[in-house]
């Protein structure tokens, strides 16, 4: 009989990706997933530490795994409790030493290695801690990834690690130096997914426009390059990617903007800051103008594009004069959606260890102020929407009977009463309303696109 996992992700997608890799790499060794960590014979926790006590709430999960584990024991089995993910990295022993119910800690460059660790706590070698970055190429070493994983939009990784050092972030130190994955083993991926059903692909990495891969004939590829060859890939139909740094915003993937059809109209550009004294504190090696400069080549480019944005307030040494800057920055670009959060001092990385740490009722203010003005630039862009005919990926069944739920080009949700349509169609809706989070369509004729 097949063994049960649970797996519980958090964060951001290339957790998600990494889960559905742990899955793959566990269901060749017996391992079946399942819904809930009671009963289980294997849960792992994919972890973030990217914010907040990302290490206290997992040792909080931990106690609540006790439960599980103990009755699994009671009833003559065996639950193995795996952390993986970026707090895994930062913790290292500390979390076996403070969690003595973990069996298994590992990091996000080394899951690969889980069955070999399995059977070494199986043979009574106990607990197994993998944090190291491993020669070996963890790709290479994971099985092909599932059929029964690929939706009609499925993520890939091209990319990980960082080089940036953002003086608040934890990424450099918990995923390692920036690596890119070779065009060859992505393009493979990418049509595997595709024979699969997907229709689009989103590509990962945590510097994903960074992405520097080697061909066949030892030629380096850029992201634009890798975008332009799989846009030749018959079937797929949309291709996204994120996260991306101002920095290697190139010429060539500006252009890929305007002439790759399938590369669709959004960008997840994170600015932080609008100011150049906070951004340079930040090392994030732009300013204010520089971005604004960037932004305004890439609407040349594709003047309709959704941008999107990650900021921080609060920032050691922030004054509301900077933070003004930010506000005014946000103002001009005008995000299409956008992600905003209060600083988190991170162990470790430099700005937790400089003086002048912004008081919490003051970050709380200012990210309730830029909050504010982020929604209502989300809610104008989605409006704009109403009336127009868009083409949707239909994703998953809504909620009520013959409804269906789909993505525009521009990201946005649509729901939309479609009995006859299939998961993995391209339909042309008319907007016919806007609520908060989402967008309602309604079937322009009645014939599908053709892909
Ligand atoms: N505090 C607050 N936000 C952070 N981010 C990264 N590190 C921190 C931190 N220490 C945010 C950044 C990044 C996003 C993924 O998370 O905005 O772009
Ligand atoms: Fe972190 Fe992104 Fe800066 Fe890299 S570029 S250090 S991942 S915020």
């Amino acid at each position: 009989m097949a063994k049960k996992l649970f797996i519980k992700t958090y964060g951001c997608q290339m957790n998600v990706y990494d889960s559905a890799r742990m899955a793959d790499l566990l269901g060749a060794i017996g391992y079946a997933p399942s819904e809930e960590p009671d009963g289980a014979d294997l849960v792992i926790l994919n972890t973030c530490h990217i914010r907040e006590k990302a290490a206290e709430k997992v040792y909080s999960e931990l106690g609540r795994l006790r439960r599980a584990k103990d009755e699994k024991a009671r009833g003559g089995g065996r639950m193995l409790v795996a952390v993986a993910g970026c707090v895994a990295q930062a913790e290292g022993d500390e979390m076996l030493r403070r969690a003595p119910l973990v069996d298994m800690v590992v990091g996000p460059q080394a899951y690969h290695r889980l069955p070999e660790m399995i059977a070494r706590i199986e043979r009574g070698a106990g607990r197994a801690l993998e944090t190291d970055f491993p020669p070996e190429d963890k790709f290479d070493a994971l099985p092909q990834e599932s059929a029964a994983q690929a939706g009609p939009s499925a993520f890939l990784t091209v990319q990980e690690g960082c080089d940036k050092f953002c003086t608040f972030c934890v990424v450099p130190y918990t995923r390692g130096a920036e690596f890119a994955r070779p065009v060859a083993q992505v393009m493979a991926e990418a049509r595997r997914l595709v024979a699969a059903g997907a229709r689009e692909l989103t590509l990962l990495g945590q510097n994903v426009n960074a992405y520097r891969g080697l061909d066949e004939a030892g030629e380096t590829v850029t992201l634009a390059g890798l975008i332009r060859r799989l846009s030749d890939i018959p079937g797929l139909a949309r291709l996204r990617y994120t996260t991306s740094h101002p920095r290697d915003m190139s010429a060539d993937l500006i252009a890929a903007h305007r002439d790759v059809a399938t590369l669709m109209p959004y960008l997840h550009l994170p600015v932080q800051a609008g100011s150049d004294r906070v951004l340079a504190a930040m090392n994030r090696q732009h300013t204010g103008d520089d971005y604004r400069r960037l932004i305004e080549r890439i609407r040349d480019a594709r003047p309709d594009i959704a941008l999107s944005g990650d900021f921080i307030v609060g920032f050691p040494g922030e004054t509301d004069k900077d933070f003004e800057a930010t506000l005014a920055l946000v103002r001009e670009v005008n995000y299409a959606q956008a992600f905003s959060f209060k600083y988190s001092r991170r162990p470790g990385t430099p700005a937790a260890a400089v003086p002048g740490q912004v008081p919490e009722p003051e970050k709380k203010a200012r990210l309730a102020a830029l909050q504010d003005l982020l929604r209502a630039q989300q809610e104008a862009f989605n409006r704009a929407t109403l009336g127009r005919a868009l083409d949707v990926l239909i994703e998953r069944e809504g909620r009520h009977p013959g409804q269906k739920i789909g993505r525009t080009p521009y990201l946005q949700p649509v729901h939309v009463r479609a009995p006859d349509a299939a998961i993995g169609d391209i339909l042309r809706l008319r907007i016919e309303g806007v609520e908060p989070n989402s967008l309602k369509g309604a079937l322009e004729g009645a014939a599908p696109v053709p892909a």
